[in-house]
Protein backbone atom coordinates (compact mmCIF):
# COMPACT_ATOMS: atom_id res chain seq x y z
CA UNK A 1 0.00 0.00 0.00
CA UNK A 2 1.50 3.11 -1.15
CA UNK A 3 1.53 6.16 1.74
CA UNK A 4 0.98 9.00 -0.62
CA UNK A 5 -0.71 9.05 -4.34
CA UNK A 6 2.13 9.66 -7.23
CA UNK A 7 1.74 13.05 -9.35
CA UNK A 8 1.42 13.45 -13.28
CA UNK A 9 3.03 15.93 -14.63
CA UNK A 10 2.49 16.27 -18.54
CA UNK A 11 5.24 17.94 -20.52
CA UNK A 12 4.11 20.96 -22.88
CA UNK A 13 7.22 20.77 -25.23
CA UNK A 14 4.88 17.88 -26.53
CA UNK A 15 1.90 20.96 -26.77
CA UNK A 16 0.94 22.51 -30.50
CA UNK A 17 2.70 26.50 -29.48
CA UNK A 18 0.01 27.54 -32.10
CA UNK A 19 -3.12 26.70 -30.01
CA UNK A 20 -1.46 26.55 -26.13
CA UNK A 21 -4.74 27.61 -24.39
CA UNK A 22 -6.04 24.37 -25.60
CA UNK A 23 -3.52 22.71 -24.34
CA UNK A 24 -3.54 24.93 -20.61
CA UNK A 25 -7.31 24.23 -20.61
CA UNK A 26 -6.64 20.39 -21.54
CA UNK A 27 -4.08 19.87 -18.58
CA UNK A 28 -6.25 22.32 -16.41
CA UNK A 29 -9.34 19.69 -16.46
CA UNK A 30 -7.47 16.70 -16.36
CA UNK A 31 -6.48 14.92 -13.78
CA UNK A 32 -2.48 15.70 -14.07
CA UNK A 33 -1.53 17.24 -10.91
CA UNK A 34 1.60 19.43 -12.28
CA UNK A 35 2.50 21.88 -15.64
CA UNK A 36 6.00 20.62 -16.48
CA UNK A 37 7.79 23.35 -17.98
CA UNK A 38 11.01 22.47 -20.02
CA UNK A 39 13.19 25.03 -20.76
CA UNK A 40 16.02 24.76 -23.05
CA UNK A 41 18.95 27.16 -24.20
CA UNK A 42 20.29 25.70 -26.78
CA UNK A 43 23.41 24.89 -24.79
CA UNK A 44 23.25 22.79 -22.12
CA UNK A 45 21.17 20.51 -24.75
CA UNK A 46 20.99 20.43 -28.30
CA UNK A 47 17.64 22.38 -28.26
CA UNK A 48 15.82 25.50 -27.78
CA UNK A 49 12.44 25.20 -26.57
CA UNK A 50 10.72 28.40 -25.28
CA UNK A 51 11.33 30.73 -22.67
CA UNK A 52 9.31 34.08 -20.45
CA UNK A 53 6.37 34.55 -22.96
CA UNK A 54 5.68 30.74 -22.45
CA UNK A 55 5.62 30.81 -18.96
CA UNK A 56 4.01 34.09 -18.68
CA UNK A 57 1.12 32.47 -20.72
CA UNK A 58 1.20 29.63 -18.10
CA UNK A 59 0.70 31.89 -15.47
CA UNK A 60 -2.58 33.73 -16.62
CA UNK A 61 -4.35 30.04 -17.31
CA UNK A 62 -2.76 27.61 -15.94
CA UNK A 63 -4.79 26.29 -12.35
CA UNK A 64 -2.23 23.89 -11.38
CA UNK A 65 1.34 24.19 -9.89
CA UNK A 66 4.24 25.05 -12.85
CA UNK A 67 7.53 22.38 -12.42
CA UNK A 68 9.77 24.12 -14.46
CA UNK A 69 12.85 21.94 -15.87
CA UNK A 70 15.35 24.37 -16.56
CA UNK A 71 18.02 22.66 -19.11
CA UNK A 72 19.99 25.76 -19.40
CA UNK A 73 23.32 26.60 -18.51
CA UNK A 74 23.80 28.84 -15.59
CA UNK A 75 20.75 28.45 -14.11
CA UNK A 76 20.74 30.76 -11.14
CA UNK A 77 20.84 33.88 -13.77
CA UNK A 78 17.06 33.12 -14.00
CA UNK A 79 15.89 32.00 -10.69
CA UNK A 80 13.87 34.75 -9.56
CA UNK A 81 12.46 35.43 -12.68
CA UNK A 82 10.52 32.20 -12.97
CA UNK A 83 9.51 32.61 -9.79
CA UNK A 84 8.08 35.55 -10.55
CA UNK A 85 6.80 34.22 -13.38
CA UNK A 86 4.57 31.90 -11.13
CA UNK A 87 7.56 29.07 -11.01
CA UNK A 88 6.22 26.47 -8.35
CA UNK A 89 8.83 23.76 -8.68
CA UNK A 90 12.69 25.20 -9.98
CA UNK A 91 14.51 22.61 -10.99
CA UNK A 92 18.55 22.81 -12.43
CA UNK A 93 21.00 20.17 -13.67
CA UNK A 94 23.72 19.22 -11.52
CA UNK A 95 25.76 18.76 -14.54
CA UNK A 96 24.76 22.39 -15.47
CA UNK A 97 25.70 24.01 -12.10
CA UNK A 98 29.23 24.97 -10.53
CA UNK A 99 27.96 25.73 -7.31
CA UNK A 100 24.92 23.57 -6.75
CA UNK A 101 24.49 23.76 -3.13
CA UNK A 102 24.17 28.08 -3.49
CA UNK A 103 21.59 27.68 -6.42
CA UNK A 104 19.43 25.32 -4.35
CA UNK A 105 18.99 27.62 -1.61
CA UNK A 106 18.56 30.69 -4.04
CA UNK A 107 15.74 29.01 -5.02
CA UNK A 108 14.66 27.98 -1.91
CA UNK A 109 14.72 31.48 -0.53
CA UNK A 110 12.46 32.71 -3.79
CA UNK A 111 9.85 30.43 -2.06
CA UNK A 112 10.06 27.98 -4.69
CA UNK A 113 10.55 24.01 -4.20
CA UNK A 114 14.05 23.11 -4.80
CA UNK A 115 15.08 20.20 -7.57
CA UNK A 116 18.24 19.05 -8.85
CA UNK A 117 17.94 16.94 -11.92
CA UNK A 118 20.63 14.32 -13.21
CA UNK A 119 21.28 13.35 -16.78
CA UNK A 120 21.11 9.51 -17.67
CA UNK A 121 25.34 9.21 -17.42
CA UNK A 122 25.00 11.03 -13.57
CA UNK A 123 25.15 8.68 -10.79
CA UNK A 124 22.77 9.17 -8.09
CA UNK A 125 25.73 8.70 -5.71
CA UNK A 126 27.07 12.55 -6.79
CA UNK A 127 24.07 13.36 -4.98
CA UNK A 128 24.92 12.26 -1.27
CA UNK A 129 25.64 15.72 0.07
CA UNK A 130 22.98 17.40 -1.65
CA UNK A 131 19.82 15.00 -0.67
CA UNK A 132 19.02 17.21 2.69
CA UNK A 133 18.84 20.25 1.13
CA UNK A 134 16.84 19.02 -1.78
CA UNK A 135 12.56 18.93 -2.10
CA UNK A 136 12.54 16.93 -5.60
CA UNK A 137 14.65 14.93 -7.18
CA UNK A 138 14.50 14.26 -11.24
CA UNK A 139 16.12 11.27 -12.77
CA UNK A 140 16.41 12.02 -16.54
CA UNK A 141 15.58 8.77 -18.48
CA UNK A 142 16.47 9.93 -21.38
CA UNK A 143 19.08 12.65 -22.52
CA UNK A 144 17.30 16.02 -22.31
CA UNK A 145 16.57 18.18 -25.31
CA UNK A 146 13.77 16.25 -27.23
CA UNK A 147 10.58 15.22 -26.09
CA UNK A 148 9.41 11.91 -27.65
CA UNK A 149 12.66 9.44 -27.35
CA UNK A 150 12.75 6.01 -26.50
CA UNK A 151 12.98 5.39 -22.41
CA UNK A 152 16.56 4.62 -21.01
CA UNK A 153 16.17 1.10 -18.75
CA UNK A 154 19.22 1.87 -16.99
CA UNK A 155 17.10 4.26 -15.22
CA UNK A 156 15.13 1.82 -13.03
CA UNK A 157 17.96 0.57 -11.04
CA UNK A 158 19.09 4.32 -10.46
CA UNK A 159 15.74 5.07 -8.83
CA UNK A 160 15.80 2.08 -6.69
CA UNK A 161 18.94 3.49 -4.63
CA UNK A 162 17.84 6.68 -5.16
CA UNK A 163 14.92 5.96 -3.28
CA UNK A 164 17.02 3.48 -0.64
CA UNK A 165 19.26 6.49 -0.32
CA UNK A 166 16.48 8.62 0.88
CA UNK A 167 15.34 6.14 3.35
CA UNK A 168 18.19 5.81 4.96
CA UNK A 169 18.78 9.11 5.84
CA UNK A 170 15.11 9.65 6.62
CA UNK A 171 15.03 12.11 3.49
CA UNK A 172 11.32 12.14 1.58
CA UNK A 173 12.03 14.07 -1.68
CA UNK A 174 9.95 13.90 -4.54
CA UNK A 175 11.78 11.79 -6.97
CA UNK A 176 10.45 12.90 -10.54
CA UNK A 177 11.30 10.64 -13.65
CA UNK A 178 11.31 12.14 -17.07
CA UNK A 179 11.41 11.04 -20.68
CA UNK A 180 9.88 8.30 -22.39
CA UNK A 181 7.35 7.55 -20.32
CA UNK A 182 3.30 6.23 -20.64
CA UNK A 183 1.29 3.27 -20.01
CA UNK A 184 3.68 0.84 -20.87
CA UNK A 185 6.16 1.16 -18.78
CA UNK A 186 5.14 4.08 -15.54
CA UNK A 187 4.64 1.35 -13.19
CA UNK A 188 7.53 -0.28 -13.22
CA UNK A 189 9.02 3.59 -12.47
CA UNK A 190 7.06 3.53 -10.09
CA UNK A 191 7.19 0.72 -8.22
CA UNK A 192 11.23 1.55 -8.30
CA UNK A 193 10.52 4.58 -6.12
CA UNK A 194 9.23 7.48 -7.91
CA UNK A 195 6.32 9.39 -7.26
CA UNK A 196 6.69 12.27 -9.95
CA UNK A 197 5.52 10.98 -13.83
CA UNK A 198 6.55 13.38 -16.54
CA UNK A 199 5.29 12.33 -19.96
CA UNK A 200 5.01 14.46 -22.98
CA UNK A 201 4.40 12.37 -26.11
CA UNK A 202 2.58 9.79 -23.97
CA UNK A 203 -0.28 11.89 -22.70
CA UNK A 204 -0.21 15.08 -25.93
CA UNK A 205 0.70 12.88 -28.43
CA UNK A 206 -2.38 10.45 -27.61
CA UNK A 207 -5.85 11.01 -29.16
CA UNK A 208 -7.92 11.09 -26.02
CA UNK A 209 -4.80 12.62 -23.62
CA UNK A 210 -6.94 12.84 -20.65
CA UNK A 211 -7.95 9.35 -20.80
CA UNK A 212 -3.75 8.38 -20.55
CA UNK A 213 -3.96 10.80 -17.92
CA UNK A 214 -6.42 8.34 -15.93
CA UNK A 215 -4.80 5.46 -16.44
CA UNK A 216 -1.42 6.69 -15.55
CA UNK A 217 -3.17 8.12 -12.23
CA UNK A 218 -4.70 5.12 -11.93
CA UNK A 219 -1.53 3.18 -11.66
CA UNK A 220 -1.74 1.00 -8.19
CA UNK A 221 -4.93 1.42 -7.24
CA UNK A 222 -7.51 -0.77 -6.93
CA UNK A 223 -8.82 -2.59 -10.10
CA UNK A 224 -5.90 -1.44 -11.84
CA UNK A 225 -4.64 -4.08 -14.53
CA UNK A 226 -0.59 -3.90 -15.30
CA UNK A 227 0.26 -2.91 -18.65
CA UNK A 228 4.39 -2.98 -18.04
CA UNK A 229 5.96 -4.55 -20.63
C1 LIG B 1 13.29 16.16 -22.35
C2 LIG B 1 12.30 16.85 -21.46
C3 LIG B 1 11.12 16.01 -21.13
C4 LIG B 1 10.27 15.67 -22.34
C5 LIG B 1 9.41 14.50 -22.02
O1 LIG B 1 14.44 16.93 -22.44
O2 LIG B 1 12.89 17.19 -20.22
O3 LIG B 1 10.32 16.60 -20.14
O4 LIG B 1 9.47 16.74 -22.73
O5 LIG B 1 8.78 14.13 -23.18
P1 LIG B 1 8.45 12.61 -23.51
O6 LIG B 1 7.55 12.12 -22.44
O7 LIG B 1 7.80 12.69 -24.85
O8 LIG B 1 9.76 11.85 -23.53
ZN1 LIG C 1 11.57 17.80 -18.46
Amino acid sequence: MKKFPHLIAPSILSADFGNLNATIDLINSSQADWFHVDVMDGMFVPNISFGFPVMEALQRRATKPLDVHLMIEGPERYVEKFRALGAHVITVHYEACRHLHRVIHQIKETGALAGVAINPHTPVSLLTDILADVDLILVMSVNPGFGGQKFIYQSIPKITELRQMCMERNLFPFIEVDGGIGPHNAERVLQAGANVLVAGNAVLGADDPKAVVQTLKAIGQEGFKSMSV
